[in-house]
């Protein structure tokens, strides 16, 4: 089977489509043929060597991918076989075929083709725990959602509008009419100007009741003090840093010394919540994200969850797919199809 391989930190010319051999089923898991695999920010970062989390090189990436049960391990219904699923894999998914633990798969819906489920797991499940489960979102809240065009941003998006919430949201201008098509209230251009003045116009000077922020650094803070009363603040990323080479080394490192520090009587005083989140690092907690995972299937079927696929590569054209997320070009999710 081929496999996409980060052979070393670097430029796209460190991916490389390799053989190997196929995989074959523990007694709890399954082999699934993979139709498509998603791409997530993670991947670029660990490409660039800056992505803590990620496998030594050489290395397989890949968080997500929708395809066809082949095999099923002897402790594993064998009437899965044949099945259409979707299913988070701690790396590796960017394969042909995978072996992955039965409990991390459902049934892919029908109403979506296989590069939409893949579109799934990691946007979805990440803006589920930022906004039902850690956030609390409730209906006529105000939420801002950074990057708001990508792909956690546009699943954010769609849970915000399910919820009932006011949206903001950061985003390249070039965006900003798909942004409002889907339902975003108020597109923030935040390439040219400084979000924050606009924010606060748009919400009178009050500031929001829940942010969601991959950004990092510095950035944190600024986010922070755009809360109102009761406002909460998420994060979850560190795009900030993402660069080749010691240019990347060095933006981290910038990024690691400004990261606030949130003292509890700042908290208390001004009525603020904060909290983090690594979904790569719930894999201990497969049955919490079981339920998050069949409510956002649910609302597949309900309509209110739309992934939405930016542009598929083929597992050759893996430099390309990189490049579109790197270049900011992408609106939603990059898919890869062996
Ligand atoms: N903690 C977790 O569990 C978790 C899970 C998933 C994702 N994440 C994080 O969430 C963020 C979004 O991830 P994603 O996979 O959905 O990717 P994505 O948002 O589709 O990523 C690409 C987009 O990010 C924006 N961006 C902001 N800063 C950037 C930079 N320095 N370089 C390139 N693009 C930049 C660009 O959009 P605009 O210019 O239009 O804003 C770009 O189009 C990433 O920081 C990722 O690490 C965290």
């Amino acid at each position: 089977m081929k496999q996409i391989v980060t052979t070393a930190n670097g430029d796209i010319n460190v991916l490389k489509v390799q053989e190997k051999p196929d995989p074959t089923p523990r007694d709890d898991e399954v082999v699934i043929r993979v139709r498509a695999a998603g791409l997530n920010f993670a991947d670029i970062l660990a490409r660039q060597g800056l992505y803590p989390d990620g496998p030594p090189k050489p290395c397989v990436m890949g968080y997500e991918v929708s395809g066809v049960v082949e095999a099923a391990g002897k402790d594993v219904n064998s009437s899965f076989v044949g099945k259409s699923v979707v299913a988070m894999t701690p790396f590796g998914g960017q394969s042909e075929m995978i072996a992955v633990k039965a409990t991390q798969m459902f049934e892919k819906p029908e109403k979506l083709t296989f590069e939409q489920a893949a579109a799934i797991p990691v946007n979805y499940l990440t803006a589920y725990a930022l906004l039902v489960v850690m956030g609390s979102l409730h209906a006529g809240e105000l939420i801002l959602i950074h990057n708001a065009g990508g792909g956690v941003g546009l699943a954010a998006l769609d849970i915000a509008k399910k919820i009932g919430a006011v949206t903001y949201g950061t985003a390249s201008p070039s965006k900003h009419k798909f942004l409002t098509e889907r339902g975003l209230d108020h597109p923030i251009d935040y390439r040219k100007q400084d979000w924050q003045p606009q924010l606060m116009q748009l919400t009178n000077g009050r500031g929001v009741d829940l942010i969601i922020d991959p950004i990092g650094g510095a950035h944190f803070k600024k986010s922070y003090n755009s809360l109102r009363h009761t406002g909460r603040l998420g994060m979850f990323g560190v795009s900030a840093g993402s660069a080749n080479g010691l240019s990347g080394k060095l933006k981290m490192l910038k990024a690691a010394i400004q990261m606030p520090r949130f003292h509890p009587l700042g908290l208390f005083n001004k009525n603020r919540g904060v909290f983090g989140l690594n979904l790569g690092h719930m894999w201990h907690e497969p049955e919490k994200v079981a339920l998050w995972m069949r409510d956002i299937l649910r609302g597949v079927d309900e309509e209110w969850i739309r992934p939405h696929v930016d542009q598929a590569f083929s597992f050759e054209d893996v430099g390309k797919a990189h490049r579109r997320l790197e270049e900011r070009k992408n609106i939603g999710k990059v898919v890869l199809i062996p």
